[in-house]
């Protein structure tokens, strides 16, 4: 079982006198008003909760505060102020010897630059964290190698780091991140380094492995696009702050600001909206009435954006968005269709 992470008010100030930094934030002053006096504001008043069986991604260009951020979460880095609780416990009120305990059972990492070590065998290397927590050798191999077989590595366990690509070095990183069963995965740009096919692939088996596993996940990426394929839920950081925390969906179409927005700007819609997104919600009510001989096509809010592109090529009226029970939501004209690949502005009645 997998258990609720939440994020309370957080900051992280490097440098001198940091939690009269954290006042003078609160306050309102911004990263480059203490910059001057040679403090660094990492992470500044960050909240959030994941659930159970989540992806929570953290996106944000380099330097925005993305791993600090991360390390607090697991007790690496302690917070200027603020409070970490994962499954009841308050992390942040811990001594140093409960907090490794939490560590080596409850919380996971998985980084950019796995580490593999070189002279022990890919099942030696999954088996690691187990072993860290004095997991008996037969019960450490039995249980690297369920997670090396779940990651798509099964019948690799006797090989060696160096004869293994990069991709597959990075699934025995995250072997060794499942193997241990902990609740928590908190991953710091683990596929960035990956060429973008193999990138995709790890993308897919992480969100595969999620469907079953049902870990609270933290991942955190400089790349939109990838934020928007994995995450249930996605913070947008700038300069420290969250500016926004909500859906691919949300921060595709109702980005907080200018800033949001330009960052969703190359993004490939197609791959994220669903005619919940793209409908005309504003209905008359005889909009179903398209006049067809038999019942034509309809799609549903969540129906994907290019499914809504093949259904609307097959008819000659808009399409008719209907609910669980069959009632009309809205509807999708092909030229609010094309509005929604270009730059979103779409007129009320496209
Ligand atoms: N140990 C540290 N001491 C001083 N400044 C730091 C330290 N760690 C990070 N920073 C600064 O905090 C800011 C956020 O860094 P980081 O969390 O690594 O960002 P990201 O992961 O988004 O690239 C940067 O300005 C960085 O230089
Ligand atoms: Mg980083």
């Amino acid at each position: 079982m997998s258990a609720r992470l939440e994020a309370e008010q957080l900051y992280k100030v490097f440098g001198r006198r940091p939690d009269q930094a954290v006042e003078r934030l609160r306050r309102g002053a911004d990263r480059e008003e203490l910059r001057a006096d040679g403090t660094t504001a990492a992470v500044i008043d960050a909240s959030f909760t994941v659930d159970p069986g989540q992806i929570f991604v953290v996106m944000g260009l380099s330097g925005s505060g993305k791993s600090t951020l991360l390390r607090m979460l697991n007790g690496l880095l302690e917070p200027t102020a603020g409070h970490v609780r994962f499954d009841g416990q308050d992390l942040t009120a811990l001594s140093a010897r409960e907090l490794r305990e939490v560590r080596a059972h409850k919380i996971s990492m998985v980084f950019q630059h796995f580490a593999l070590f070189p002279h022990r065998s890919v099942l030696d290397n999954a088996a690691y964290g187990l072993a860290v927590q004095g997991v008996p050798r037969a019960e450490r191999e039995r249980r690297a190698g369920e997670a090396l077989a779940l990651c798509g590595l099964a019948g690799w366990e006797k090989s060696w780091p160096d004869e293994l690509s990069g991709g597959m070095q990075q699934r025995v990183g995250l072997a060794r991140a499942l193997a241990t069963d902990a609740d928590l995965l908190l991953m710091d740009e683990s596929f960035s380094a990956l060429d973008p096919l193999i990138r995709r692939d790890m993308q897919d088996q992480l969100l595969q492995l999620q469907r079953t596993l049902k870990k609270t996940i933290v991942f955190i990426t400089h790349d939109l696009n990838e934020a928007m394929r994995l995450g249930d839920r996605i913070a947008v950081m700038r300069d420290g702050r969250i500016v926004q925390t909500g859906t691919a969906e949300d921060i595709l179409v109702r980005p907080a600001d200018d800033y949001v927005a330009s960052f969703t700007k190359d993004v490939d819609r197609s791959r994220v909206l669903t005619a919940s997104a793209v409908m005309d919600t504003d209905l008359r009510g005889d909009e179903a009435d398209c006049g067809c001989e038999s019942g034509c096509e309809t799609a549903t809010p969540d129906t994907p954006f290019t499914e809504l592109c093949a259904i609307s090529a097959r008819l000659s009226h808009p399409v008719i968005v209907l609910d669980d029970d069959r009632r009309l939501v809205g509807v999708v004209p092909t030229r609010r269709l094309v509005g929604f690949l270009g730059d979103g502005e779409v007129p009320a009645h496209a």
